[in-house]
């Protein structure tokens, strides 16, 4: 076994430990002894450095820009394959023969109806209530119905647990979309397909059949597989860590859709639109480059930079792609379009992003494909969650059967006051 030795130089003190390898990527040095050894914490604000599990389901090459679900290339899967079957994928390790798609699909389709009790919590809400909320209260709420979900004991349970999540999650994001503008819920259509479902849940009327193109449903199936899992990221680690504690796998996913509510998460795709909007013309983007690169000044180009990626997000080359073959059927509102690619151009000929290897990631170009697909600002990140649940709750079935699950508990660098009397 590989190792690596830690000196202590206040002593000379020598401390070994062992070097783990991964079957892609970094090697890890295991240091599950160093507090035992050494009396010492490491120090890792954000987990920059740090494996929280092992995992086999997604890898990311940062460097590379290379990005595999259950070691497919993302850009195979997204042009190549339906979002069934990257959830089928990433849900059993194995793509699905045509049988055992169309018995998936069939199965997600007659469990996509949810209690009519939720109907009554979303009548609950108030006029103004953010999507996020609406979202996360709904899949906590969802708990209440399923609570022999709380002691799943075999992996048969654990795929109904998550299959019946995944079915759910388009009608609660529709159902919220909904509420926000006070029209009746439309309830599934078992005879459409994941992603028309979820548009005509979205578009229609009582008696009124919806107008939904193939491009369209092409469109938001890519976007969902595009979204589905990205190894540890600041969700689907809350859900890790909230599952580690045995709570409800739904309460635990619900923590995971108000973590990616964050402007610097998922939040960031609708911050993007609004950014654009702000800009304005392809002749104020330089000005706001500027502001981005001013260390006193808070704005920041949402749609940059990612902690992982220091090329290119490969999510994000694949939606440019996309917005340029179908711009036109679709009617991407080309100023706003203008103004990305403007932003994109500058960007990455500009020392300060080039030296900090910063690149558009995945919600830099989604929001611009949502509005030609008519879905408001406010429901991008919904669009986010129905895409992850997928990922979180398979991280969250693979957290189940780990041998080295453990309570997820970091320890912390102390620096407040020393013990004082009264
Ligand atoms: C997602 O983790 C995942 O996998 C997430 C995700 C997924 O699929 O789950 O990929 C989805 O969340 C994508 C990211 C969406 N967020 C945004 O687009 C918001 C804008 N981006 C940033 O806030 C930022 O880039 C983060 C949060 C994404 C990453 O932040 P890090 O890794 O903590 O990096 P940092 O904040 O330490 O920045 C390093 C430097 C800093 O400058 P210096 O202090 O070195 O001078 O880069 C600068 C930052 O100021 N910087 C930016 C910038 N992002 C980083 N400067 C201007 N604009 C930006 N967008």
């Amino acid at each position: 076994m590989a190792s690596i030795t830690l000196i202590d130089n206040r002593n000379a003190e020598r401390y070994e430990f062992d070097i783990l390898h991964p079957t892609l990527g970094p090697d890890v040095i295991d240091i599950r002894t160093l507090y035992k050894k050494t009396g010492m914490f490491t120090y890792d604000p954000g987990f920059t450095s740090t494996a929280s599990c092992s995992s086999d389901i997604t890898y990311i090459d940062g460097e590379k820009g290379q990005l595999l679900y259950r070691g497919y290339e993302i850009s195979d899967l997204a042009n190549h394959k339906s979002y069934l079957d990257v959830c089928y994928l990433l849900l059993t390790g194995t793509l699905p023969s045509t049988t055992q798609l169309i018995d998936f699909d069939n199965e997600l389709r007659k469990r996509s109806f949810v209690h009519e009790g939720i109907k009554e919590l979303y009548k609950s809400f108030p006029d103004k209530a953010h999507p996020m909320a609406m979202m996360s209260s709904a899949v906590s709420a969802l708990s209440t119905f399923y609570y022999e979900h709380l002691t799943i004991g075999n992996k048969e349970e654990m795929q109904i647990m998550a299959r019946r999540i995944i079915a759910k999650i388009p009608t609660l994001a529709a159902f919220t979309y909904r509420r926000m503008y006070g029209i009746p819920f439309i309830y599934p259509d078992i005879e459409r397909s994941f992603s028309e479902n979820f548009l005509y849940m979205m578009r229609a009327y009582p008696h009124a059949e919806p107008e939904i193109s193939e491009v369209e449903i092409r469109a938001l199936d890519t976007i969902f597989t595009l979204h589905a899992d990205h190894e540890q990221n600041a969700s689907t680690s809350t859900v890790r860590s909230v599952a580690s504690t045995g709570a409800h796998p739904y309460a635990a996913l619900s923590a995971g859709i108000n973590a990616l509510w964050g402007r610097a998460h998922g939040g960031a795709n609708e911050s993007v639109i609004a950014q654009l909007e702000l800009i304005g013309s392809i002749d104020n983007v330089e000005t706001f480059v500027e502001r981005a690169k001013d260390p006193d000044d808070s704005f920041r180009l949402m749609g940059f930079g990612h902690r992982v990626y220091k090329n290119f997000d490969p999510r994000a080359r694949i939606l440019s792609a996309l917005l340029h073959e179908l711009k036109d059927e679709l009617g991407v509102n080309n100023e706003l379009l203008e103004i990305a690619q403007r932003i994109e151009h500058i960007a990455l000929e500009d020392e300060y992003f080039i030296s900090r290897n910063l690149y558009p990631n995945i919600d830099f170009y989604s929001g611009l494909i949502l509005t030609a697909l008519k879905i408001p600002k406010s429901m991008f990140t919904i669009i986010f969650v129905v895409g992850r649940t997928v990922g979180w709750v398979t991280q969250w079935m693979e957290l189940q059967e780990d041998s080295e699950k453990k309570i997820a508990r970091p320890r912390q660098r102390y620096i407040g006051p020393l013990q004082r009397e009264l």
